[in-house]
């Protein structure tokens, strides 16, 4: 059975996925916060900002799923610390202890300022909608360059929503079912022929905006489709700021930073994300909860 490091294991998509991997991989979970690992898990505390705590967590595993880092839009030191020095933490020490193949979390985000009149695929120029989304193409960046120079094997997973129902109309057209999101994980594992390549991780939804024709040529076949939630997505939906129903991003194209929604795990760290939001010289700073 293969390992497999999945780093930020303890947030949202690292829930689902470990539910719906279970008894297929041996998961080897890392986060910087406490997770207790279920039979078949073990776990790794690690930083992904410190290189050191990557080199120990990457040591000896056949595939990583890069989930960890900063999941909004945010203040650039955040951002800075988790998404761009941690996710090079992530690639170099993969590298340096042989590990080639690595899934990348990248975002919808990336892509966000394509208006949603546009269907796009995976060869479109990047047009990321924050900082946020300028960290997921650095990733995406990162990617490119350590396949190419390197030989490693790289993934990268452009997911538009992990719920199990999509909660708004903007997630009618992105909304990933979480045994949808295991597929294409598994597809990321598995698939022989990864070099590089980037996929939308979006079920099959009738309102989709990409076409994931990538996706398609390397096997997978989405079981979900947010139609079915679309009725009473629809009647509870309120209009909102003209610019976010203009483009894909939604919201963050035009909100300047917005609070993580990550659930904090202890009092001492809401008030260090607290302190840190106070300190940020983001200006216009929005409380509006993040909504990727
Ligand atoms: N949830 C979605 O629908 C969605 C959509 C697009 C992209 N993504 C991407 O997928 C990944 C997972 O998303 P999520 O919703 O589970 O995010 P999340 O915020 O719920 O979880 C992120 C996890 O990373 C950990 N983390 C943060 N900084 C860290 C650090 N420096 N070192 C170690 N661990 C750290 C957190 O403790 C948390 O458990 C993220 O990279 C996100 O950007 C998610």
């Amino acid at each position: 059975m293969k390992t497999i490091l999945m780093t930020g294991a303890g947030g949202g998509v690292g829930t689902h996925l470990r539910r719906e991997l279970a008894g297929r991989y041996s998961l080897r979970l890392s986060d910087y916060r406490k997770l207790k690992p279920a039979k078949g898990e073990t776990f790794v505390q690690g930083d992904i900002s410190k290189i050191s705590d990557m080199l120990r967590a990457t040591k000896g595993v056949d595939a990583i799923v890069h989930l960890g880092g900063y999941s909004v839009e945010g203040a650039w030191d955040d951002i800075l610390s988790a998404n761009i020095i941690g996710c090079y933490n992530v690639f170099e020490a993969a590298q340096r202890n042989g590990v080639k193949r690595i899934l990348f979390a990248t975002s919808n985000h990336a892509v966000g300022f394509y208006r949603r009149d546009h269907v796009i695929d995976h060869r479109v120029y990047i047009k990321p909608d924050g900082r946020y989304g300028v960290s997921k193409v650095f990733g995406e960046a990162l990617g490119s360059l350590y396949a190419d120079k390197y030989g490693m094997e790289v993934f990268c997973m452009r997911i538009g929503n992990v719920n199990d129902a999509p909660i708004d109309k903007r997630r009618l057209s992105i909304w990933i079912s979480p045994r949808d999101m295991a597929q294409l994980v598994t597809i990321g594992i598995e698939h022989p022929e990864i070099r590089f390549e980037i996929v939308y991780g979006v079920s099959n939804n009738r309102r989709s905006w990409y076409d994931n024709s990538n996706a398609t040529r390397l096997g997978y076949r989405p079981q979900d489709d947010s139609e079915a939630f679309a009725a009473e997505v629809l009647a509870r939906e309120k209009p909102g700021d003209p610019r976010a129903e203009t483009y894909q991003g939604g919201t963050f194209v035009h909100v300047e930073a917005v609070e993580n929604p990550a659930p904090l795990p202890q009092r001492r760290a809401r008030k260090a994300a607290a302190k840190r939001t106070a300190k940020s010289k983001v200006t216009g700073l929005n409380k509006a909860r993040g909504r990727r």
